[in-house]
């Protein structure tokens, strides 16, 4: 779904900046504009400032930077069109029909009809486990020591035992049947008759990141089969993409996410005090859920169930949570067979401490190959030390590889040397240099060999080149978007190419929301809430011109370090570069 540009920045002026931040910030008038404790890092001088006039805030203390987009992205934790959304319905902004084409409009009212139909459903749910019907269900409840807060925390709920109780419920509420056969509520028998889906069972709501009701678990009361039921694939749910309780989660304020099996002992965990405890449910955790995840941290605790089949989950997760670039601690229950029945035998108390001391998933894999051998056999202790290099060549890291073929000696007693040399024999080609990145800020590679003074000086020039038109044109023949670095700048220059072709006013908060990503709105944001000194045009146009030298001279390096080889190539980029050096821009005509 996209917006159109005109709409996004309808909703972002519709939000001032400063009345947003007050809502979660103390900001005192300073100057031009305001101040506050940063909401985004242990501050304790005000080293956050807001600014009326550019629309953006920044944070002298932490770096972080952007507009209302941004600051509801970096707040509520949300993508960049829930944020737009967020902030629509935080001024009441409907978001004109014709801002989506026919089809979007369409499946967009579906979905909005399914989820308020969801909504009453979990209503009348909820309303049914505290009625007459609902004793056996409210004992259940009470057996598995879910309290009464937890169970409207979550919505908990109850589906009598009747064939069409909520079909009739729902028609009342004037919902058609055809759209309550794409709700997944109720199923077609064989007969051909239409009726609930859930019966006699204990409800609970999935909710997506925003809350909203966008399908149902439902889990008997007895042993009977199968144990759960959920909503099937719906045009509001897709139960490979979500994750149950991350809308709670995504406030906790933890760093990590817990993943945890199922429904309960999400709810358990919550209920103990672990508010960061997710859940992929009815299906395994797969890279959709690791991309949802991505946006919220880059390390989970898994905490799956101590039977085999966990395990095998375990190390499933592990492997999609490293592909995603995310990091992975394992926590193995003892004497219990899920977390839920952990904090009811052990307490919260214990389960803290586990978590607090989780194995991070390369001991873990290493331990639970270990478990498999006789190491006091040598040719199990061969054929473990063969299976255990396997593990650590796919690392990628020679820091980790190192470390661990140390450990992997001691346990076996093979010297560091042998296995350091079959572990080199095995990685040639998987071994890179560098580490991989995987934090989530890695738009702008913290490369420390990058020079910081060019960073500045592609700043300052982008700034230079937003605010006056007149530069702009003068050099713009000799300088295009392509030849800065970081496609953020460069995609950043483009625009503004176009805007000053068009002839349009370039407003700084407006250039933020046309990015995506917090870390590239963070980068546009940056540029302009550097305060450049009002220099007189003579020395800017000095500062202009050694600017697009420091970055032409860059380029042309690069270009001659991959020339090495070839004798006439380097020749005429060497030239070129002389050229460079000469080259003198006049801004100021006369
Ligand atoms: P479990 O069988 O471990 O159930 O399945 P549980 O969550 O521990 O529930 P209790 O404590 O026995 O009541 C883990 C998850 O797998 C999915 C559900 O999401 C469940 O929470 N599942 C399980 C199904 O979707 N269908 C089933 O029939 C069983
Ligand atoms: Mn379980």
């Amino acid at each position: 779904m996209r917006l159109s540009q005109d709409v996004i920045e309808d909703i972002r002026t519709g939000n001032d900046i400063v009345n947003l931040i007050s809502s979660y910030v103390v900001l005192n008038k300073r100057g031009q504009g305001y101040v506050g404790s940063c909401p985004f890092h242990n501050d304790s001088t005000p080293s956050f400032s807001v600014s009326p006039d550019k629309q953006l805030y920044h944070c002298f203390g932490c770096g972080a930077s952007g507009n209302a987009i941004s600051f509801v992205m970096a707040k509520e934790n949300l993508d960049f069109f829930s944020a737009v959304k967020f902030l629509a319905d935080r001024i009441n902004y409907t978001i004109p029909e014709n801002s989506f084409d026919p089809k979007a409009k369409y499946i967009q009212n579906l979905k909005k009809e399914i989820i308020s139909m969801n909504t009453i459903a979990a209503r009348f749910y909820y309303d049914n486990l505290n009625s007459e019907f609902g004793q056996a269900a409210r004992e259940y409840l009470d057996n598995r020591k879910i309290l009464e807060k937890t169970r409207k925390h979550f919505g908990l709920g109850y589906a009598l035992n009747r064939k069409n109780s909520l079909i009739e419920h729902l028609t009342q509420n004037g919902f058609d049947l055809d759209i309550l056969k794409e709700s997944g509520l109720v199923i077609e028998t064989k007969k051909g008759d239409i009726i609930d889906k859930f019966r006699n069972r204990i409800m609970f709501p999935i909710f997506d990141i925003m809350g909203k009701v966008i399908g149902f678990g439902g889990r008997v009361m007895d042993d009977g089969m199968p144990k759960y039921l959920n909503s099937p694939l719906t045009p509001v749910f897709d139960k490979s993409k979500n994750l149950y309780a991350l809308n709670f989660a995504r406030k906790s304020k933890a760093n990590d996410l817990i993943l945890v099996e199922g429904y309960l002992d999400t709810i358990s965990m919550h209920q103990a005090g672990f508010t960061n405890a997710v859940a992929s449910l009815g299906t395994a955790f797969n890279t959709n859920h690791a991309s949802v995840i991505r946006k919220y941290t880059n390390s989970v605790t898994i905490l799956f169930d101590s039977d085999e089949a966990g395990v095998k989950a375990t190390l499933r997760a592990i492997d999609v949570l490293s592909t995603a670039g995310l990091k992975s601690k394992v926590l193995t229950l003892k004497d219990a067979k899920d977390p839920d029945e952990f904090i009811k035998k052990f307490g919260a108390e214990k389960l803290f401490n586990l978590v607090k001391n989780s194995d991070n998933s390369i001991n873990y894999r290493v331990n639970l190959l270990k478990s498999k051998y006789n190491l006091d056999n040598t040719d199990e202790k061969v054929e473990f030390t063969y299976e255990v290099s396997k593990i650590l060549a796919d690392l990628g890291d020679r820091v980790l590889i190192d470390a661990y073929a140390g450990e992997v000696s001691k346990i076996t007693g093979i010297s560091e040397e042998a296995i350091k040399s079959h572990l080199d024999k095995i990685s040639t080609t998987k071994i890179n240099d560098l580490a991989f990145d995987n934090t989530k800020k890695n738009y702008i590679p913290k490369d420390k060999r990058m020079d910081k003074g060019l960073i500045n000086s592609v700043k300052s020039l982008i700034y230079i080149i937003s605010f006056n038109r007149d530069i702009y044109l003068k050099i713009k023949n000799y300088l295009s978007p392509d030849e800065m670095i970081y496609d953020v700048y460069k995609n950043l220059l483009d625009i503004i190419y176009k805007l000053h072709d068009k002839n349009e006013n370039i407003n700084p908060a407006d250039l933020v929301s046309m990015f995506e990503t917090q870390e590239e709105q963070n980068a546009v944001s940056e540029i302009f809430n550097t305060v450049l000194e009002q220099e007189d045009l003579k020395l800017t146009e000095k500062a202009v011109n050694e600017q697009i030298k420091r970055i032409k001279i860059r380029n042309i390096e690069i270009k001659i370090q991959n020339s090495k080889n070839d004798v006439n190539q380097t020749t005429l980029l060497l030239k070129e570069k002389e050229n460079i050096n000469k080259l003198n821009i006049t801004l100021i005509d006369g």
